[in-house]
Parts: C-alpha cells; sequence; structure tokens
C-alpha cells in the first residue's frame, strides 16, 4: 500500500518508478531488483542501500533470530546488492553506491551493540571499495542520518517512541543533493556535524552523550514494557 503510493506520488511529479517486492535478504529477489532495472532502463546510475533495521536490546539478551536478521539486511544484502550493481556501473564508466550507515556508529551504546556492529561495518566497506572505485569515476557515499521520524523505533522494539525525531523527508532532500553533488560522507541533520567533531575530540563529553543517549532507551523500553496491552 505505501509502496504504491510512493509509486503514484514518483509518476504525478512526472518521472517514472517501478517496485520489486520481496526479501532483500534472498538472492532470487536481488538478482530481480538488477534485472528489472536493467530491463526497463538499461543501466543504473544510482544505487541506495537503505534498506536495513535495529533491534533494541542489550547484547546478552539480544535473540540469535535478530542478530541474523540485522547482520543479513544491513550488511550482507548491501555487500551483495552493490557487487551486483557495480559491474553495470563499471560498463557504463558512471554510478553512485549510496549505502545508509547511522549517526549512532558516532555514539556506540549498549543499546544498540549488534546493529551499531553492522553499520560501522557499513561505514568500513564503503570506504575501502570508494578507494578501488575512484579510477572508475564512481561514487560512493556514506549516509549517517541522526534520528528521523520513520517506522525504524517502532521496529526496534520501542512501542510508544517519544525521542526527538527530524522529519525524513528533509532527509530525503539532502539525499538527492548527494546524488546532484557527490561527497564521500554525509552527516544529517547538519547540526550534528559539529557534534560528531566534538564527541571525536572530547572523549568525556562522548561518553556523557552516550550515557544520557542509554538512558533515554532504558526508559523508553521500561515504559513499553509496563504498559497493558488489551487481551
Ligand atoms: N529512522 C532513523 O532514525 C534512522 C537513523 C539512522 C539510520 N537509519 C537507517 O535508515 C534506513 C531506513 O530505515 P527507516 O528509518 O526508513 O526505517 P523503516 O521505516 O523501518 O524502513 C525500513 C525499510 O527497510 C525495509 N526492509 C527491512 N528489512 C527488509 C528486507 N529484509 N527486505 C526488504 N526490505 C526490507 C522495510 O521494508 P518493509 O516496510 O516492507 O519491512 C522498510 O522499507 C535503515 O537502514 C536504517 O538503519 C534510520
Amino acid at each position: 500500500m505505501e509502496l504504491k503510493k510512493v509509486i503514484n506520488n514518483v509518476k504525478n511529479l512526472g518521472s517514472k518508478a517501478i517496485a520489486v517486492v520481496g526479501d532483500i535478504r534472498e538472492e532470487e529477489i536481488q538478482n530481480k531488483i538488477v534485472a528489472t532495472a536493467k530491463e526497463k532502463y538499461r543501466r543504473i546510475d544510482v544505487l541506495v542501500n537503505n534498506a536495513g533495521l535495529g533491534k533494541a536490546a542489550e547484547f546478552v539478551n539480544q535473540l540469535d533470530e535478530d542478530i541474523d536478521t540485522m547482520i543479513d539486511t544491513n550488511l550482507k544484502a548491501l555487500i551483495k546488492m552493490t557487487r551486483k550493481v557495480l559491474p553495470i556501473m563499471l560498463n557504463n564508466n558512471n554510478g553512485h553506491i549510496i549505502n545508509i550507515s547511522t549517526s549512532l556508529v558516532f555514539m556506540p551504546n549498549k543499546i544498540f551493540s549488534v546493529y551499531i556492529a553492522t553499520k560501522a561495518a557499513v561505514k568500513n566497506f564503503s570506504d575501502s571499495i570508494r578507494r578501488e572505485m575512484k579510477k572508475h569515476g564512481i561514487e560512493v557515499t556514506t549516509a549517517f542520518p541522526g534520528p528521523y521520524s520513520t517506522h525504524f523505533h517502532e521496529v526496534a522494539g520501542f512501542k510508544n517512541a517519544s525521542f526527538k525525531c527530524f522529519e525524513v523527508v528533509r532527509l530525503v532532500d539532502e539525499l538527492v543533493k548527494i546524488i546532484l553533488m557527490p561527497k564521500a560522507e554525509l552527516i544529517v541533520p547538519y547540526s550534528y556535524n559539529p557534534l560528531m567533531k566534538i564527541l571525536k575530540l572530547l572523549p568525556f563529553v562522548k561518553n556523557l552523550v552516550i550515557m544520557k543517549i542509554e538512558r533515554l532507551m532504558d526508559l523508553q523500553l521500561k515504559k513499553d514494557r509496563s504498559i497493558k496491552t488489551a487481551p
């Protein structure tokens, strides 16, 4: 339903859009996405590896199933999609890979250890292939979003999250700008840029910020657990 709405919105703006529905962890779906794009448009200019999720839990309580889901979706599928699309871009001597990480990689905390591990790996993978792709004129961007209002927090396990989130449409605007004017890293919202610099320079401030994030998330998880749902 949401996908149909997106397609209609894009079409109403005068562009073309198609959707391939499926689990990005499955190789068959990965192949279908690439084949469909090739068949319809003959080329792939931009790949945005966006599909992803985090499951909030302290590491000792994290379910094995959730560990697999996060690694397979956030990292393995992203690497596989990149591997499948790059030959097409190399053939055209043109292309742009945008990998979605998270600003939490600069604030590693105890509630999202596995999620952050996958997203830190996304950063390092992007940094490495950027070096390889430079001579071919293919751009590689890592995006580090702050908290945006999507289904992320609900999927993470926060039932009634009251965190301050930014409007996701503003993140989308910044991603479009990155396609027009590529750069290696995008930290959004922009107000997070000085904060990230401070965290890098001042470890004690970083520790305080992380403690605050952990406290907020702990409180939210406790609040959610205490809410009785109707039978
Ligand atoms: N929102 C934030 O605060 C925030 C901050 C930093 C980074 N991020 C990152 O931003 C990206 C987008 O997340 P979001 O915030 O937009 O959350 P979201 O509203 O939960 O969207 C996640 C998207 O990923 C898709 N997805 C998840 N697993 C999939 C799978 N196995 N196969 C195919 N599609 C799958 C979901 O599809 P379905 O709806 O069909 O499940 C959904 O479209 C993620 O990589 C996330 O880690 C989000």
